[in-house]
């Protein structure tokens, strides 16, 4: 797939995920291979130019984290040169514009889905970021407020003809959860409409889904959120089975992943940052148990990031098979010296 003169390939992307999308869940997923462009979690736009890489969680980055996208939230054309400029020197290899996020604090403040409610204004900031960048340019939409063709088709043939270089389209309307199915189908109309690469996503979280949406949706890519907290090989194995990469199969030890994203955490993130990110992963990461409901609820009670990997040890040395041989005996006393404990 071909977005902006970049190649993409294997054409799998990770989803911006607020609280998951970060380096540490970047280097698991990089770990097995079969991504084909990674993802930040939504950055608010305004304070991108004060932002300390080194420090801010949103853009601590290691060097084998590319190609990387950087998602935006913005609610206007104010502020993109020196938006831009930040992202360019933070070394993006490509911008995402958010246009689909329902959640009510963002719409308030007048972006994410909101934006789809006032083409003007998107094709305002489309036109001052495209001025701005010579990196690839895309977009991410849900399908609007209401099943409506005509209007869905004038949005997008405005992103397309004002310069973005590929569009992902989750399959659900605004306000709709994630318990609904999601509407492929339209996938396939956007795709009739407009001539640059269109992502799926919404509820791919297996080789056979990946399948069934590329056929439904005959999109150029899919895109994969949750499933990539939950499976972090899932891009892995769908490169493997549809893209035919030639990826070793890897046995999965859940604990020895569930260590090495721990200790990213701990080497890359301030003290502060960490146990909330940990506890947001294990939310997902704990699907992958028929218990995994009591990983989750001995994590979220965890008051320190030591508290919270003894619990995770205590669950796995109970409900995985791997139990605890493989992990680094000394590892809680690193993550305490680490707390400054
Ligand atoms: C915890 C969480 C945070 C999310 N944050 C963002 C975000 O920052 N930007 C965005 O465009 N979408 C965000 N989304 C939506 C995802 O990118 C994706 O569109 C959605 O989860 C559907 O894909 P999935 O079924 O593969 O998870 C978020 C979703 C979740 C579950």
């Amino acid at each position: 797939m071909i977005a902006g003169l970049k190649k993409i390939w294997p054409p799998l992307l990770l989803a911006p995920m607020a609280g998951l999308t970060h380096s540490a869940l970047r280097t698991s997923i990089l770990s097995f291979g079969g991504i084909g462009l990674l993802s930040t979690e939504m950055l608010a736009a305004a304070r991108l130019p004060a932002e300390n890489v080194r420090l801010s969680p949103y853009l601590v980055r290691t060097p084998e984290e590319s190609p990387l996208s950087y998602q935006l939230l913005l609610s206007s054309e104010h502020n993109i040169p020196k938006v831009f400029a930040a992202l360019h020197r933070f070394n993006a290899d490509a911008i995402d514009l958010n246009l689909g996020c329902p959640a009510p604090v963002v719409r308030r403040a007048g972006g994410g889905s909101s934006l789809m409610e006032d083409p003007e204004r998107v094709r305002k900031i489309v036109q001052c970021a495209r001025r701005n960048t010579a990196l690839p340019l895309t977009a991410k939409i849900r399908l609007g407020e209401t099943l409506d063709s005509q209007k869905l088709r004038d949005f997008c043939l405005m992103l397309a003809g004002e310069g973005i270089d590929m569009l992902t389209v989750h399959a659900r309307l605004r306000a709709e959860p994630f318990a609904r199915r999601p509407r492929w189908e339209w996938i396939a109309k956007v795709k009739e409409w407009i001539d640059i690469p269109v992502v799926a996503n919404g509820s791919i979280d297996s080789v056979s889904s990946a399948r069934a949406c590329i056929e439904e949706s005959g999109a150029d890519g899919i895109m994969i959120g949750r499933a990539a907290a939950v499976t972090p090989w899932i891009f892995a194995d769908i490169a493997r089975e549809i893209y035919k990469l030639p990826l070793p199969t890897v046995k999965i030890s859940l604990p020895s992943l569930y260590q090495n994203f721990t200790r990213a955490l701990v080497e890359r993130f301030q003290p502060e940052r960490r146990l909330g990110r940990l506890k947001e992963f294990t939310h997902y990461f704990a699907k992958n148990y028929f218990f995994g409901h009591h990983l989750a609820a001995k994590v979220q009670a965890s008051l320190t990031m030591e508290d919270a990997w003894v619990r995770a040890v205590e669950f796995f040395g109970e409900n995985d098979s791997d139990g605890t041989s493989g992990l680094v005996a000394s590892f809680a006393a690193f993550v305490r010296g680490e707390e400054g404990g």
